[in-house]
């Protein structure tokens, strides 16, 4: 997956005249904070290196985890296309970017953002796509209390950096503040799992239809030291593989997460959670079923159908038992 052509202008030129050294070590202190998961009280990105550092080598990530994300929900919602969208812990507006690529025709949209140095570099790549945004300084603890709903509501990255009593109380809020669906992302890690599993309980409970990743509302079949995560390729430029010190032209970014909707959906027979194992006329897939049951299966040449629909299928697919 690539950026679309006027964000990756947008990140170039935000970027240019940074000096590489400086850039390098934002983005080192930029890594270790979110693979430490640390929550010391102080916000990531602080300052305009530092948000640098995140469009450099954070935003092709997330938006391509983000996108996929978006994709993955469509296809179980064929004719949805959002007029509103509220983004909270947008950053620099990436899921914004990823919503219009999907859903062109949004009106209107609100990101809530508490990082100055964060809306100020999303303020300056929205004006490249001269966008309906309207950035709201605030910090999601006070409840966004005067916040209109929307039609489309995204929470992506943001629940790892907020403690456990926090998340809760915001997955509730963008519940109530939800006209049609709320998707929320996290990293692809067991403890970014086990916040998906903690909000769609939350989200079940108050009602809510589980429209993508998993076929079903039982509770989560997968066990410790196993958990439900994706993978999205996504293409490195030469800045961003020189601000990461890396040489190879793409990452592959895991990522989890969670479609809820007002409206039952149909759902797909299956979701595909790994890598499929092609051999010779059969392929292994391993599956989350609509019976709330997870496993392997052997789909063969002999089956017919089934296996023609089986060795089209990549990781995070949906399994549609009559596809067409
Ligand atoms: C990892 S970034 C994700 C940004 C964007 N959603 C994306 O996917 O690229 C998390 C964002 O949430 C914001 N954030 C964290 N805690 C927040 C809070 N309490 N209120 C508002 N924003 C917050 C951070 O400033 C940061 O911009």
């Amino acid at each position: 997956m690539e950026l679309p052509a006027a964000l990756r202008q947008a990140v170039e030129q935000a970027l240019e005249g940074t000096p590489l050294p400086d850039l390098r070590r934002a983005a080192d202190l930029l890594s270790r904070r979110y693979r430490a998961e640390t929550r010391d009280g102080r916000l990531h990105v602080g300052d305009d290196l530092a948000a640098r550092a995140y469009l450099a080598t954070r935003l092709p990530a997330t938006y391509a985890a983000v996108r996929r994300s978006l994709a993955e929900f469509a296809e179980m919602r064929p004719g949805f296309s959002p007029a509103s969208l509220l983004d909270v812990g947008a950053g620099p507006g990436t899921a914004f970017w990823a919503v219009s690529d999907e859903w062109p025709d949004v009106e209107s949209a609100t990101l809530i953002e508490a990082s100055g140095a964060m809306r100020k570099a999303g303020e300056g790549l929205a004006q490249a796509a001269r966008a309906p945004i309207s950035w709201r300084s605030l910090d999601v603890e006070g409840g966004l209390e005067d916040i209109d709903a929307a039609e489309l509501v995204t929470l992506c990255y943001v629940l790892d950096e907020l403690a456990p009593p926090v998340r809760d109380r915001l997955v509730d809020r963008l519940w109530s503040l939800t006209a049609d669906t709320l998707v929320i992302v996290e990293p692809g890690t067991p403890a970014g799992w086990q916040r998906i599993i903690a909000a769609r309980d939350r989200l079940l409970a108050a009602g809510a239809a589980i429209a993508a990743p998993c076929p079903h509302h039982a509770p989560c079949p997968l066990k410790a030291p196993d958990w439900c995560h994706f993978a999205q390729r996504v293409a490195r430029s030469r800045l961003h593989r020189r601000a990461k010190g890396g040489e190879v032209p793409f990452e592959d970014e895991k990522f989890i997460y969670l479609a809820a909707c007002r409206h039952p959906l149909e759902s797909p027979h299956a979701r595909v959670l790994a890598s499929p194992r092609a051999a010779s006329g059969a392929v292994r897939l391993k599956l989350c079923r609509g019976d709330g049951t997870s496993g392997d299966e052997l789909f063969t040449r002999r089956q017919g159908a089934a296996f023609k629909t089986a060795r089209r299928l990549g990781w995070g697919d949906a399994f549609h038992e009559n596809p067409d």
